[in-house]
């Protein structure tokens, strides 16, 4: 046996393996994990999410600007216990619906911390973050003014000023998957930088409403802090405003031969300098929107071994696969995986998950060691848009979440049951 007593440095924060060569995550042992809760599980070292909300609050201070606030990106992971220890760091939220929105409050985000997104709100999302009192609307499109407008003008909300934010198309690409790039010219999301001028005048002719400033999402699993510069820089053309959101977007590692992102320090500090090299004082406020960055390395998924056989591949098939993690499938996203008590293994396997169709492999570039029925498979770095992205092809549940801390682990969300998957009908 193979077994290595180091291992890559994707995994979460604390992550080690223990006397018996079992991967513990947050102090509890994954094997243990695997036999008291099930399989397939999201398993969640709290002090990991902890310690990123952290060193983003403490980054910003350190880039000296006073007026910094950092905004999770609750989309990357919309649990509940998610989200309530992120608001207990002090962090705001990004609701891109009115059900993100529902987590949000349920999760005990004060209104006025919470920003609402997206590109085609419903009549009744605007409704119920006017009625809430949200934080702030990023506004998306023309016809989104109109309708606020009619909705402020009606009387259905009895309100302050709502303040808002205009979401600006910057024609900055970063470079990542074509499929999670927003700030290109020819995007779904926001104003062209052309329409700007004309969507601010508008928003100002309504007198429910209060720009407060401007935002721009570049795109998401960036690996360079040029493009949040050059955003600065468009932002500085489009006139003085007290309040710039710059988006989400830092990437991550996913497997140890992925070049390393920039770090939390690097990129805040990248954003704070560009944002006061471009006119806006360190007084105003300054907003950052991370999802990816603040969970994806906090949590591992544990799957069962069903089953192994040898064609052309050897083929290792475990108890999930594109209903806990569309990634590989939707970005050719790569991940590592390990036996969870024999790690460093060696023999190339495809770790192919449990449903319907070919597509659905999860590693396909695997070295495991000796795998074989009944093993205990982990693949780290599934803490954003894993689980957010979950569904129940081929009828399976939905995966739990289990947060380890300090050798505890608790069940913060659990499994489907079948009569979840029924409970719907309508007889
Ligand atoms: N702000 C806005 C307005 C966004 O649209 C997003 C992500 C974020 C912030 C957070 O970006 P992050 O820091 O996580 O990169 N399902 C895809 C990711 C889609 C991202 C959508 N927007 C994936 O699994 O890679």
């Amino acid at each position: 046996m193979s077994t290595s007593t180091t291992f890559s440095s994707v995994y979460p924060l604390g992550s080690r393996l223990n006397e018996r060569g079992a991967l513990e995550i947050g102090g509890c042992d994954t094997i243990e994990l695997a036999r008291d809760f099930g399989t397939p599980a999201f398993v969640v070292a709290e002090d990991d999410l902890r310690a990123r909300a952290q060193a983003f609050l403490s980054a910003g201070k350190a880039a000296g600007h006073n007026d910094f606030h950092v905004v999770f990106a609750s989309k990357a992971f919309p649990c509940t216990a998610v989200l309530r220890l992120f608001a207990e760091e002090g962090l705001w939220c990004d609701a891109a619906s009115a059900g993100e929105l529902h987590l949000a409050l349920n999760a005990g985000f004060a209104p006025e911390r919470i920003l609402l997104h997206g590109n085609a709100k419903s009549e009744s999302e605007l409704l119920m973050a006017l009625r809430n009192r949200v934080g702030l609307i990023v506004i998306d499109n023309f016809d989104e003014i109109d309708r606020l407008a009619r909705l402020l003008s009606e009387g259905s909300v009895e309100r302050p000023r709502q303040q808002v934010l205009v979401r600006v198309t910057p024609d900055v690409r970063g470079e990542t998957h074509e499929k999670i790039s927003t700030g290109q010219a020819d995007s779904k999301f926001g104003f062209a930088a052309a329409r700007v001028a004309e969507a601010i005048e508008r928003v100002r002719a309504v007198p429910g409403l209060d720009l407060r400033g401007i935002h721009a999402h570049i795109g998401s699993q960036l690996l360079s802090v040029d493009p949040f510069e050059r955003a600065a820089r468009e932002f500085a053309k489009l006139g003085d405003f007290p309040v710039w959101d710059l988006g989400g977007g830092l990437g991550v590692r996913y497997t140890e031969d992925q070049p390393e992102p920039p770090s939390i320090e690097e990129y805040v500090s990248t954003v704070v300098t560009a944002a006061h090299a471009n006119g806006l004082d360190a007084d105003s406020r300054l907003m950052i929107e991370p999802g990816r960055s603040l969970t994806a390395n906090s949590c591992v998924t544990l799957y069962t071994v069903e089953g192994v056989k040898q064609n052309v591949s050897r083929w290792v098939a475990v108890d999930g696969g594109m209903s806990d993690n569309l990634r590989p499938m939707l970005y050719n996203a790569r991940y590592e995986a390990q036996v969870a008590d024999r790690f460093g293994g060696s023999t190339a396997c495809v770790l192919a998950g449990k449903h319907c169709e070919s597509g659905d492999v999860i590693v396909r570039d695997a070295l495991l060691e000796n795998p074989k029925a009944g093993d205990i498979v982990v693949t780290p770095v599934t803490g954003a848009y894993g689980f957010a992205m979950a569904n129940n092809y081929n009828g399976v549940p939905r995966a739990p979440v289990i947060f380890c801390k300090d050798g505890d682990a608790r069940v913060v969300l659990r499994r489907e049951t079948f009569d979840d998957l029924t409970a719907r009908d309508v007889r």
